[in-house]
């Protein structure tokens, strides 16, 4: 059973995972208005992996006898002037995230609430792979300075070593 506190929590972290979806899939707009196809689809990707996140924490919510209650969306940012801008604002973003999981976190100690504990060591895990996967395209990026067509080809590298998350750990 979910205590207030924790249930309403986990209804803001489901609202910013549709956020981040909403937000990599305004840079992949971006992106595409800069030419560079093989980043967006890095960042649509990324959105599509963001949409899964909420699911699965409304799936343990839902589990857990806890009630969505789903929040208003803010619009993102959309004035990136260049690649290096999306990612570095990019790997901000996920560090924020992983601070709110690790808030979450905290909670679920506090209440003494070791199953939704245990669930969110899913996304503790997931959340280093994210940082990793976005400091390597921000070095990219950084490194890339002018040569786009460079940058386009490692990001595909990029892309295809990402492991979509599997359906067993969706929970749905
Ligand atoms: Fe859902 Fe990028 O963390």
């Amino acid at each position: 059973m979910l205590s207030r506190e924790m249930n309403e929590k986990l209804n803001a972290q489901i609202t910013h995972e549709f956020y981040s979806s909403y937000l990599y899939r305004q840079m992949a707009s971006c992106l595409n208005l800069m030419g560079m196809t093989m980043m967006e689809s890095y960042f649509v990707a990324q959105a599509d992996e963001e949409r899964q996140h909420a699911i699965k924490l409304i799936d343990y919510v839902q589990k857990s006898g806890g009630k969505l209650v789903l929040g208003a969306i803010d619009a993102p940012a959309h004035d990136f002037k260049s690649a290096l801008a999306v990612a570095e604002a990019t790997l901000e973003h996920e560090k924020g995230v992983t601070g709110r999981i690790h808030a979450l976190v905290a909670q679920a100690e506090s209440d003494k609430d070791y199953s939704t504990r245990s669930y969110l060591q899913w996304y503790i895990d997931e959340q280093v792979e994210e940082e990793a996967s976005i400091m390597e395209l921000v070095q990219l990026t950084r490194m890339a300075g002018d040569n786009l067509l460079g940058l386009e080809d490692r990001v595909e590298k990029l892309l295809k070593a990402r492991t979509p998350i599997p359906a067993q750990d969706l929970g749905v």
